[in-house]
């Protein structure tokens, strides 16, 4: 009986999981709940979706982010970058291809001023939202001191803090659900570790957890092209020549659903992208097969957004 209920305590918790409830993988499970100050996140999420941020109140952060489409717009190049998915973010050790970024605060700062993003200045921001006197006592009731730039990056940081999709097929697996992936899924997983992809993916991101030159073995960027200053990565941070080229590795998580593919949108399809990793990353021309296989492991790692499946079509 004491046995029987320790069991359900255990199989019912979703915090802290030991070693024993996860299979011992390179990659990790995104955990099932995330800590956050609900009302924080509430007003934060309102933000995300307020056109007032920018200037001429012409975009929001969901404009280009977009929750019900992978998080990204799925078009190849909003200005001069592809835009990244904005799911599980805070497990990026930093922030934009580049990793010029470090924390989300910084980041959304740049959004709000860049030329690109919102054009917009915290000053304007200010007066434009202080209109708003729901807004503004909603702020009051969270903030001593109501609508200003910390407060406003705070609330948006802690929204962004519950954009993480748990619950992925291959995360079923890594918690021993041993009905949750195909023979051909797990075979595709297999292959990804043994030709090497794991060596750069992997974490609980399966990605976003360090830096590495795009074209290690091939410079496919020379191959296509009108090289452009984001090109360069993180040389345009560092003025390194040694940094030309190189990227953070991004995440992997939710990839079926973030085509197109790479820093400059190159690859329209996840298979594109793969056996272009394969030629830049790894010197390997990939077979169909094992194309295929690695592209069925991929599609695995799409997770679930309030409690929706990524994918889910309706
Ligand atoms: C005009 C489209 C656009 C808008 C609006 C926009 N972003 Fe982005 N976002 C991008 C692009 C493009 C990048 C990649 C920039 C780079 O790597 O240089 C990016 C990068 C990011 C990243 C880093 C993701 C990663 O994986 O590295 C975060 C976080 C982010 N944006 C959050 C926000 C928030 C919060 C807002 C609103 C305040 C916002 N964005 C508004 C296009 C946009
Ligand atoms: C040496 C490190 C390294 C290895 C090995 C590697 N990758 Fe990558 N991967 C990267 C980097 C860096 C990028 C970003 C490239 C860019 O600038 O667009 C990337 C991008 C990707 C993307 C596109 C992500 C997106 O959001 O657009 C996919 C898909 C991908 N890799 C899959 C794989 C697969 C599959 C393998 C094995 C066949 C692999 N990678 C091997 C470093 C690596």
């Amino acid at each position: 009986m004491a046995f029987a209920l320790l069991c359900a305590l255990q199989s019912t918790s979703a915090f802290a999981e030991t070693d024993k409830e996860i299979r011992q993988e390179p990659i990790f499970p995104i955990p099932l709940h995330s800590e956050v100050n609900t009302s924080k996140a509430e007003l934060g999420e309102r933000l995300f979706f307020d056109l007032r941020l920018s200037k001429n109140s012409e975009l929001a952060c969901s404009s280009c982010h977009q929750p019900d489409a992978g998080g990204d717009d799925n078009i190849a190049s909003h200005h001069t970058i592809n835009t990244p998915t904005i799911f599980n973010v805070k497990f990026n050790f930093r922030q934009n291809w580049d990793g010029s970024v470090k924390t989300l605060d910084e980041q959304i700062d740049l959004a709000v001023r860049n030329q690109h993003v919102f054009k917009n200045s915290w000053d304007d921001i200010i007066v434009t939202l202080s209109q708003d006197n729901e807004l503004k006592n909603d702020f009051l009731e969270i903030y001593l001191d109501g609508i200003t730039r910390q407060n406003i990056i705070d609330a948006l940081v802690e929204f962004e803090k519950t954009l993480i999709t748990p619950n992925s097929r291959f995360d079923k697996y890594l918690r021993y659900d041993d009905d949750a992936l195909s023979a051909e899924e797990i075979e595709g997983y297999e292959i990804f570790k043994e030709l090497g992809c794991i060596s750069c993916h992997q974490g609980i991101n399966v990605g976003g957890n360090l830096y590495q030159k795009f074209g290690v073995f091939y410079n496919y960027i020379a191959e296509r092209g009108e090289i452009k200053k984001t090109d360069y990565g993180r040389m345009n941070a560092t003025n390194r020549q040694m940094d030309a080229f190189v990227f953070k590795v991004p995440s992997l998580r939710n990839i079926a659903v973030t085509a197109p593919y790479l820093h400059d949108g190159s690859a329209e399809t996840l298979e594109e992208a793969i056996i272009i990793m394969g030629r830049t990353q790894l010197g390997r021309t990939l077979t169909a097969e094992e194309t295929q296989s690695i592209k069925a492991f991929l599609i695995t790692l799409t997770g679930e957004y309030k409690n929706i499946p990524l994918d889910d079509p309706s």
